[in-house]
């Protein structure tokens, strides 16, 4: 019988969760219903291998479901499938098919594939396919939206899989993102978050198109009041783009772009084609351009030949630059990339113990900045409610949390908020009425 339910576990980045919007939006279209794991009669496992435990946690899941023997269709699709490939089928017997990341639009196909033949299937492709980025996706909340820009990556950190697994870079053409963006406001979509594994490369293979070009078309489509983007290179900050955040009113002053590392040595054997000094310029530039702009970024700690002081270099970098956000992650070596043949000499207590230490650093750091906001005014995006409907969830055009007392119908509109209290990353704020 033709599955009527599907569930999709998703893993890893913001592009996984678009990618996830869009398949369940072919299976929609198929007439499937969204199902929990246990009822689905299809369960896709979108997944990524960024770090040694994301893989672990999805052949954990996959071997559970084995021993089971469920008697639903299982696909695995995402970063593990192109790393993988065949052998995902072979270790995992009852996994009916695997999907690549640039053939998410065969879902039906290869779903159809499975239901005749009844055998294993398997569909990847190197080439990233244009169709993918045409199937905009139903979201079911639209206040806030995913809108893939450029995917790939060719920049080749020695540490990272994501090259191999989402193969080079290739922008979307301008006007279908356009189209899609004009869609999503018509829908009343309030915020888009531009994606791409490095989306300030945007254009650089077209012509006469640049990423600052593109936010300030996107700027002028009536309805969208905030746009955001993930993840920028230090390299690809440009002045203009610190320009087009300054000018356009709808482009937050919140910058995600990750040091790695504050060690000179350490971001050469990573291959990040800057020093931590020239990444500070960036800061600093930014800083007097756009007044009040906030910084998000990533940390590896770790790597191999990170040495004490290496890794005290970073804490005085991440201190000096104070983000407003930090992911913090323990170096794990990705078979393939030219780093896993590096030796992995920092022993697993060690980049704990850097990780623990870091994480300390930043927590102390969030507090000091955010109680300086306490009493000031902020404008709010509610997203919804919180769990027991008490109070609104909301952001700040700096991406902080902020929680405050007030109508179910104020979701999807912005609020000036006054912060009054900061708790577990949160703002406690009380909202201000439009005429005060
Ligand atoms: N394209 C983005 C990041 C993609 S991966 C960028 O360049 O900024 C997200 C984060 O995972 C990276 O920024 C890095 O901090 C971390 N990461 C990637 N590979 C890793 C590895 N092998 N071990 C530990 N962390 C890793
Ligand atoms: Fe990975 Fe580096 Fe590309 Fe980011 S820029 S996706 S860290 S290779
Ligand atoms: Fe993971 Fe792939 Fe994203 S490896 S971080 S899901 S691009």
């Amino acid at each position: 019988m033709d599955p009527q339910t599907f569930y999709i576990k998703t893993y890893g980045c913001q592009m996984n969760e678009l990618d996830s919007a869009i398949m369940s939006s072919l299976l929609e279209q198929r007439g499937m219903e969204k199902s929990d794991e246990e009822n689905a009669d299809l369960i896709i496992f979108n997944t990524c291998s960024v770090r040694d435990l994301a893989e672990r946690k999805v052949f954990g899941k996959l071997g559970i479901l084995g021993r089971k023997k469920k008697s639903s269709i299982i696909g695995v699709a995402g970063c593990i499938a192109m790393h993988k490939k065949e052998a995902i089928l072979q270790k995992f017997p009852h996994v009916d098919f695997v999907l690549g990341t640039n053939n998410i639009a065969d879902l039906p196909q290869i779903l159809d594939e499975v239901l005749e033949h009844k055998k294993q299937a398997i569909r990847i492709e190197d080439r990233y396919d244009q169709r993918i980025d045409h199937l905009t996706p139903t979201w079911t909340a639209p206040i806030k939206a995913f809108v893939s820009i450029i995917r790939g990556c060719n920049k080749f950190c020695t540490y990272c899989i994501v090259p191999f697994t989402r193969g080079r870079e290739i922008s979307r053409p301008p006007h279908l993102i356009l189209e899609e963006c004009k869609i999503l406001a018509d829908k009343g979509c309030k915020e888009i978050t531009l994606l791409g594994q490095n989306v300030n490369s945007y254009g650089k293979d077209l012509d006469n198109m640049s990423f600052s070009d593109l936010l300030s078309d996107l700027d002028k489509i009536e309805g969208i009041q905030r746009i955001r983007f993930l993840t920028s290179h230090p390299v690809d900050i440009s002045k203009d783009l610190m320009y087009a955040v300054r000018d356009l009113p709808s482009v937050c002053e919140f910058i995600h772009f990750p040091i790695q590392s504050g060690s000179n040595h350490i971001l050469k054997k990573m291959n990040r084609r800057y020093t931590a000094e020239e990444y500070m310029e960036k800061i600093a530039l930014f800083r007097e351009i756009v007044p009040g702009v906030s910084f998000g970024t990533d940390i590896i700690v770790g790597f191999p030949g990170e040495t004490e002081e290496d890794f005290l270099q970073t804490c005085q970098l991440f201190h000096a630059a104070n983000f407003s956000l930090a992911y913090i992650f323990a170096y794990s070596p990705r078979k393939g990339t030219a780093a896993s043949l590096m030796k992995d000499d920092v022993p697993f207590l060690e980049k704990k113990r850097r990780l623990e230490q870091l994480l300390t650093l930043y927590k102390n750091n969030l507090e000091a900045r955010s109680v300086e906001l306490i009493g000031k005014r902020v404008e709010v995006l509610v997203e919804r409610e919180n769990k027991d409907h008490q109070l609104l969830k909301g952001k700040t055009r700096g991406y902080q949390k902020v929680i405050f007392p007030g109508q179910e119908t104020l979701i999807g509109s912005l609020c000036q908020v006054q912060l009054e209290e900061y708790k577990h990353q949160t703002f406690l704020g009380k909202i201000i009425p439009k005429d005060e």
